[in-house]
């Protein structure tokens, strides 16, 4: 058995992992499209077209005419966008997944409505549709579905279920343009499809977001909640409900525009990247790999896995440190479940009233703590993953692999 180079051992990779790769592909013509809008001297959406192209072309990607989709400043403001079209009473409750950004879980907070969450998949590393079923009540209004780290989540089951129960079914696709079941992309399950172009996103403006809706009613109304509830057709001023300056800028939108065209070809070279990842990985100790829902491929925004400390003798944070000691990249703890963070274990959210929670509106709630989802506490704690790149060579992936395998056979050989 080789010796770990955590251990003294020589390393997998010698010379520099090019972790730089892992940026955004941002080219010249980029750069000109944004200097062609700052040389125009209007920089705001309502004067210019830039925004208005990338939401049609957003549309077109997706198969929806261009007025079902939003643009807006975040991944976050994305998803607020949707809830704010589902307009939930003050108490609703949303169902969320637990292992996600914050950004999922701010949106329903901030109208007022109680973040519910239910468990993971132990497979999909996604929520889970039996789960989701289970905290269902008469107060429920929407499902965030997060696929995470570009996964589809079982999609279809649940959009299924939102339809059979009256709720609305809001897909965070911030980490998964563009992943697919059966041909068909995330975003178009559900009511709603909300995006990031977030700096470490496949295409990317900085900051950013794009909602896509499946119905124009809701479109409109998201529409309204991104621009002050103004709707700018209107011979008079006029602000119809609550809503935000949520206003993407030229720039963002020219230079988010000037990536839509490259965008299916870097999913495509990320999952032609990962499939040689897999190769390496099937069948090793300890280590394992999600198990999509059928039909489904993820745009891999990073590569996860699960490790088996009983197995491997360390814990994920163990392991990734003794991968990363043979010179190349793995990551552990993405997140802790998300009810565990102070803002919502200790219900820090407006002032000190703790609302929406114990709120004479709400429900009796469950305490945010540990033991609410033991999948996703559990998944948390073995989680590790490569920060993934299209721009990865073949001796990167097989580096990468070489690397995980040598640790992880060596680990189970020991522990064993
Ligand atoms: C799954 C998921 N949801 C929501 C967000 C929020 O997006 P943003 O950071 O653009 O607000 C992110 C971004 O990190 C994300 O990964």
């Amino acid at each position: 058995m080789e010796r770990l180079a955590s251990e003294g051992g020589s390393p997998v990779r010698r010379d520099r992992f090019p972790e730089g790769v892992t940026g955004p592909e941002i080219t010249a013509e980029d750069a000109d499209a944004v200097a062609e809008v700052v040389r125009s001297r209007n920089l705001w959406r309502h004067g210019g077209r830039r925004v208005a192209d990338l939401e049609a072309a957003w549309a077109a990607l997706h198969g929806r005419p261009a007025a079902q989709v939003t643009a807006s400043t975040s991944g976050t403001a994305a998803i607020h966008l949707a809830v704010g079209a589902v307009d939930p009473e003050p108490g609703d409750e949303i169902i969320v997944a637990p292992i996600t950004d914050f950004g999922s879980v701010i949106p329903i907070l901030a109208q007022n409505a109680i973040p519910v969450f239910a468990d993971v998949d132990a497979e999909t590393f996604c929520l889970d549709p039996a789960a989701v079923e289970r905290a269902i009540t008469p107060r429920t209004r929407a499902i965030v579905a997060v696929h995470l780290f570009g996964q589809p989540c079982d999609v279809r089951a649940l959009a299924q279920l939102a339809r059979a129960r009256g709720l609305a079914l809001i897909e965070d696709c911030a980490q998964a343009p563009l992943a697919d079941v059966d041909g068909q992309p995330m975003g178009t399950f559900g009511d709603f499809g909300c995006f990031s172009l977030q700096q470490s996103k496949h295409i990317t403006a900085g900051e950013g977001g794009l909602t896509l809706a499946a119905d124009a009613g809701r479109a409109s109304r998201m529409r309204l909640f991104a621009d002050k509830g103004w709707p700018r057709e209107g011979q008079v001023r006029t602000h119809l409900h609550f809503g935000l300056n949520y206003r993407l800028t030229e720039m963002q939108g020219a230079v988010a525009l000037a990536q839509v065209p490259r965008l299916a070809g870097i999913v495509r070279r990320r999952q032609e990247r990962a499939a040689r990842l897999d190769r390496w990985l099937a069948d090793l100790p300890g280590v394992r790999l999600p198990r999509p829902p059928a039909g489904a491929r993820s745009a891999y925004w990073m590569y996860p896995c699960l490790v088996d400390p009983a197995v491997l003798g360390v814990d994920a944070s163990g392991f990734a440190e003794a991968v990363r000691a043979e010179g190349v990249p793995l990551a552990s703890g993405y997140v802790p479940p998300l009810y565990t963070v102070p803002a919502l274990a200790e219900r820090r959210t407006y002032g000190a009233s703790g609302f929406p929670f114990g709120a004479p509106q709400a429900r009796p709630q469950p305490a945010y703590a540990p033991g609410l989802c033991p999948r996703a506490e559990s998944m948390a704690a073995r989680l590790v993953y490569v920060p993934w790149s299209q721009g990865y060579t073949d001796r990167d992936v097989d580096d990468l692999g070489r690397a995980i395998g040598k640790v992880a056979r060596a680990l189970a050989a020991r522990a064993g």
